[in-house]
């Protein structure tokens, strides 16, 4: 026998061992570490001594609630996990994995308590293997009672800042994994191109580009961490494929997209996660074309994993397979539905509050209608995916991961991309910063909210308990009050959208000894479909309360507290400045004071077009024809795109002056990346900082008519005081190609156009 043959097999006898010691030995309480190889082969000896219903319960996945006191879901109300429950689902469904909060957020130690209870009955079992628990930390650990929240994907999106977006991603993973969970559900990668979608709020807003960069920034950040060693989690891109573009923006209906426009919006982002390593992911309820995504074995299988090369864990969404029967009817009963799933190429059913999944799987296995190869297939994800998380060889909280719960200097970046987020909109006759004496009165229904400016996922999951909230967590007035001086600030009504006081305050009264209103209007907190609306202009009880704070001929600064670009047309020609704040969370209301009082200069740019009227809802990068409108026969305006505010927009206190250089290259040639020059010069006292994008716009492309101003990268950098900055942006080469509706990318030399600083240059590309 040769050496390596022996070697090898005394390594199969002791592995074997050690799997019948993991089955039988009541005092091993946690799996050996393993690497690479041995993993394999663990795994492979754990599915052969796997049943049929082991293996399907792994791929089980249960809400909290269900196993909880009460199954009354969405009340906000803490309930009690009832552990019989838990000892059923372990023990008899061998369910694998566990998600949510009962209720609203839990401290830290009562996450303890109920992920080591879950763990304990986990490694009572024969095979002990470990629960993987997710939830939904969608901007800070958001079931986490003290956590830091930051804001929104969207206000984030605006500070095109990747640094900040990894740096809150950091905290994030270090409070959930803290929590005693590893696998979060995030980010989404959906586009938000639909600007009436609730969850509009939860994208990077409109270009494919924003999505996928800053989506794949977290997703790095979350994965980039050995996870055995107690750091990061696994991430969850969410929601494939085409979940954020509903015809009629109401949430989870059906989308209509071309071929095309899933290759140039919504396919990209998926692949930036795909290539920086997410684990799992997560399918779009809704349907596309009128194929429910739970069911398409071509977006599922051809496209995404075969196509895009995902090789994790794919996740139902809430009840789906259930409603491929129930709201889709392309099942004919709930046991069709899950062979559909199944055939689909999903791995695990986000059930989650029955046990229909499990059993209707074992019988559809046992019967042979699907193959117990085919099920092994996803187990085997489930498992590595467990063993990746490091929870076979420790699946309790860890002493180490705890201790990063709750640390100081999470305030401070939540601060710093809180007021990297905020987008000044307006500001006429430099109004704003304010100079610091002027008496103001703070009125409206966002001035006293803390949910309009932490919006869904925030404690609960609407986001919308007041009480839910921190004490400590300031509302704007009351930031603003801490920044100016209580005798500054006069605010007749402290209170959110809960109090209709706001819309019944005499204005003119109250404004008479005041020199500026602040109106601070916008949007209750919302998650999915509770969000929806029917217009999106701002209610009229709103547009009503600014039209009467104009009226008083005061000075008017908006603060718009929202997380979708609801129309203030009606009104803001007459408003002297607006800031936006895109749901800019823990440290939102103290971000807005310092930007009010020029403690801090905005440098948000919009991530979506912000609109002027909802019969003109076209998105920026839109190809030259979208925005022709005949007027009379034979004449032709550019009229069809005028948007209150375009995509990219944003103010400063102190403009730098910027330059577009030149281009790095003298001749440049197609397949090559283009390096831009440019120079930013800083007069001001202070250091500043440039959030920018760069626009490109094909001139003549021969299959598909281009794009025009598609954003092919964007920075933020920092320029010292009374200096410049010579420095270059990349356009990656791939920018200058085009996808046709086949996927299939085309390189054409000729002239491009592209756009920086708001200046245009001519470039030629040569084969
Ligand atoms: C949402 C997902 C979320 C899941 C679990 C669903 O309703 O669509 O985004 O991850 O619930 O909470």
């Amino acid at each position: 026998m040769q050496l390596s043959n022996f070697n090898s097999q005394i390594r199969f006898f002791l592995k074997s061992a050690l799997l019948i010691c993991l089955i039988s030995c009541e005092t091993t309480e946690f799996h050996p570490k393993l690497n690479g190889s041995e993993e394999d082969e663990f795994i492979g000896m754990m599915l052969e001594k796997m049943s049929i219903e082991d293996k399907v319960g792994q791929m089980t996945q249960l809400n909290l609630g269900f196993l909880s006191s009460s199954m009354n879901q969405h009340d906000g109300k803490p309930k009690q996990v009832d552990w019989d429950k838990v000892k059923t689902a372990v023990e008899t469904y061998r369910v694998g994995s566990i998600l949510n909060t009962a209720g609203r957020a839990y401290s830290l130690a009562r996450w303890h308590e109920i992920i080591n209870g879950i763990q304990e009955i986990a490694l009572e079992q024969p095979l002990k293997i470990p629960v993987v628990y997710g939830i939904d930390a969608i901007h800070g650990a958001t079931y986490s009672k003290g956590s830091t929240l930051f804001p929104h994907n969207i206000g984030m999106a605006a500070t095109r800042n990747l640094e900040i977006v990894q740096a809150a991603a950091e905290v994030c993973a270090a409070e959930t994994r803290a929590s005693g969970i590893r696998w979060n559900f995030d980010p989404v990668f959906d586009v938000g191109r639909q600007p009436l979608w609730p969850r509009f709020p939860e994208t990077f807003g409109e270009s494919a580009l924003l999505c996928g960069k800053m989506g794949g920034a977290i997703v790095g950040t979350y994965e980039n961490f050995n996870h055995a060693k107690g750091q990061g989690i696994a991430a969850c891109m969410k929601h494939f494929i085409g979940y954020g573009v509903p015809a009629s923006g109401k949430d989870r209906t059906e989308a209509y997209i071309s071929n095309l426009e899933l290759w140039e919006h919504h396919i990209p982002p998926f692949q930036f996660g795909v290539n920086a390593g997410a684990s799992t992911l997560m399918v779009n309820s809704g349907s596309v074309n009128g194929v429910p995504v739970h069911a398409s074995r071509n977006f599922l299988t051809t496209l995404l994993r075969e196509r895009m090369g995902f090789e994790g864990v794919i996740v139902s969404d809430w009840q789906d397979i259930i409603r491929l029967h129930s709201r889709h009817q392309v099942a004919r009963s709930h046991r069709d539905a899950v062979k559909m799933a199944i055939d689909a190429g999903l791995d695990m059913s986000m059930v989650p509050n029955e046990y229909s999944f499990s059993e209707n799987l074992v019988d559809l296995v046992r019967s042979g209608e699907i193959t117990e190869e085919r099920i092994d297939e996803s187990v085997r994800r489930i498992l590595e995916f467990k063993m990746r998380l490091g929870l076979f060889s420790n699946p309790k909280v860890e002493e180490t991961a705890v201790k990063k719960f709750g640390l100081s200097e999470y305030e401070d970046i939540a601060l710093q991309a809180a007021e990297a987020s905020l987008v000044l909109l307006e500001n006429r006759n430099e109004i704003l910063p304010l100079r610091g004496d002027e008496k103001l009165l703070v009125i409206g229904p966002t001035c006293g909210s803390k949910s309009a400016l932490h919006g869904a996922w925030s404690y609960t999951w609407q986001g919308n308990v007041e009480s839910a909230y921190p004490n400590e967590t300031l509302t704007i007035v009351e930031a603003i009050t801490q920044v100016f001086g209580a005798d500054q600030v006069k605010c007749p009504l402290n209170a959110g959208f809960d109090d209709s006081l706001h819309y019944k305050l005499d204005i003119e009264n109250a404004a008479e000894s005041s020199d500026v209103i602040i109106l601070c209007l916008g949007e209750n907190a919302y998650a999915e479909s509770p969000g929806v609306i029917d217009d999106l202009n701002l209610p009229k009880n709103q547009v009503k309360l600014a039209l009467d704070a104009i009226a008083t001929g005061k000075p008017v600064i908006l603060v718009l507290v929202e997380g979708r670009g609801r129309l203030v047309s009606q009104f803001v020609e007459d408003i002297d400045a607006v800031l936006l704040a895109l749901r800019p969370g823990s440290q939102g209301a103290m971000a807005i004071a310092r930007t009010l009082a020029g403690l801090s200069n905005p440098s948000g740019l919009l991530p979506f077009t912000y609109h002027r009227s909802t019969g003109d809802l076209i998105p920026y990068d839109h190809r030259f024809s979208s925005k022709i409108t005949q007027g009379p026969p034979g004449t032709f305006t550019e009229l069809g795109f005028r948007p209150q505010w375009p995509f990219g927009h944003g103010m400063s206190y102190d403009e730098l002056d910027c330059e577009f250089v030149d281009f790095s290259c003298e001749q440049c040639f197609l397949g090559d990346s283009v390096d831009v020059n440019y120079r930013l010069t800083n007069k001001n006292q202070d250091e500043a900082s440039k959030s920018f994008d760069l626009y490109l716009s094909d001139d003549y492309a021969t299959h598909i008519s281009p794009r025009k101003r598609v954003l092919v990268a964007f920075d933020h950098v920092r320029v010292p005081p009374r200096s410049f900055i010579d420095s270059t942006i990349t356009i990656p080469a791939n920018a200058f190609g085009y996808v046709d509706g086949e996927g299939t990318w085309h390189f054409e030399p000729g002239s491009f156009t592209v756009e920086l600083f708001g200046e245009e240059k001519s470039i030629l590309l040569e084969e």
